[in-house]
């Protein structure tokens, strides 16, 4: 009998639900009444804790379109997992504890980079586990796309294009701030797709006069509206220019709530065009996985089954040219992949004429 654990770590998306059933659904059917899944809940705090949910065949039916996570989720930041708690709980201590307490062969986490880097720790640690990336943000180094990533640019091309009949209407400026965290993938695919007139991104920091001209010369050729897809960790060149430390603090010190709104005020001085920001935020979330990523999270769910079957631990699913493969968790984990600045998707924006703001 082989019992499997499986958990949903960090900020949901769509196509956790899509994933656990893919991982649940093969190793019913390649292993039968020999298999036996314990839901984890809430992500690595229920490893911590021992809150655990026998499951059963009928619990991966009807959960393939279903947005969020049945097992719960949750943030355990990686910096504090040497932390003991205020309860004096060795947390590292306790999952292997709980681990073994469960009786696991394995641990199946799905999630985005601090999830891979505690996954990893605990393979240090002598667990068995199998990881699958998750995020909206596609920052996980190893693979080329994360599930949740496609619906999550999806959701965030509507917002635009429905941005786009009324900044025209009004003769407007209008910003569209996009997740992504520390990277700019969804801003920039987004952007592409909903036909942005400029992507602010973290990989390439702004220059505000070059935004600034850009707007203008778009009013001075008739163009009464621009968009703007801006990353919600965009950075202004003169803040990137400042020690890492300066610039964090810079970033605080701003009297916005988030960089849109600095960029609508400073657009609007230079250019007395009126200027609105919209943030769909969570929005870019929730709901149910889009096609693209109800294939990839089964294709990397399978793939997860099979490398528990073989007993092929300490790895992550990943996409590496179209291909569903593994690769070993202590490559990858602690590795942010950003945009590259030169990347031919960001010179087929340029040669559109988009502008980063550079
Ligand atoms: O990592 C996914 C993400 O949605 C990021 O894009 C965003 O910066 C962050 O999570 C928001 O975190 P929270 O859900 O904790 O507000």
């Amino acid at each position: 009998m082989k019992r499997v654990g499986i958990l949903t770590s960090g900020g949901d998306c769509q196509g956790l639900n899509a994933t656990i059933r893919a991982v649940a659904k093969t190793l019913y059917n390649q292993l039968g009444n020999d298999v036996e899944i314990i839901g984890i809940i809430d992500g690595y705090r229920g490893l911590i804790y021992g809150e655990t949910r026998k499951m059963k065949p009928e619990n991966f039916s009807g959960i393939l379109t279903m947005g969020g996570t049945i097992l719960g989720t949750s943030r355990q930041p990686f910096k504090l997992m040497r932390v003991v708690d205020e309860n004096s709980v060795d947390k590292v201590e306790a999952m292997k504890k709980n681990y073994k307490k469960l009786g696991l062969d394995c641990l199946v986490v799905l999630g985005g980079n601090g999830t891979q880097k505690t996954a990893n720790l605990l393979r240090e640690e002598g667990l068995n586990v199998v990881s699958l990336p998750k995020t909206i943000d596609n920052d996980l180094w190893g693979t080329d796309k994360t599930f949740g990533f496609q619906s999550a640019v999806d959701i965030a091309t509507n917002v635009i294009d429905c941005i786009h009949s009324t900044a025209t209407s009004h003769g407007r400026v209008f910003i569209i701030e996009v997740m992504g965290h520390k990277v700019g993938w969804l801003t920039l695919y987004a952007g592409i797709a909903g036909g942005a007139d400029i992507i602010l991104i973290p990989e390439i920091p702004y220059d505000i006069n070059s935004v600034v001209k850009t707007i203008k010369s778009r009013t001075a050729g008739g163009k009464n509206f621009s968009i703007l897809a801006v990353a919600e960790g965009a950075i202004s060149k003169e803040i990137a220019a400042l020690p890492k430390k300066q610039r964090k603090a810079a970033v605080a010190e701003m009297k916005y709530p988030s960089i849109s709104y600095q960029i609508a005020h400073d657009i609007e001085e230079a250019t007395g065009q009126e200027t609105r920001v919209t943030v769909p935020g969570h929005f870019q979330r929730g709901g149910s996985p889009d096609a693209y990523d109800r294939v990839i999270s089964t294709r990397f769910g399978v793939k997860a089954a099979e490398l528990i079957i073989n007993k092929d631990y300490g790895k992550m699913v990943a996409l590496v040219n179209n291909k569903v493969v593994a690769v070993p968790l202590k490559d990858i984990a602690g590795k942010l992949k950003s945009v590259p600045k030169d990347s031919e998707v960001v010179e087929t924006a340029r040669k559109m004429g988009i502008s980063f703001g550079e």
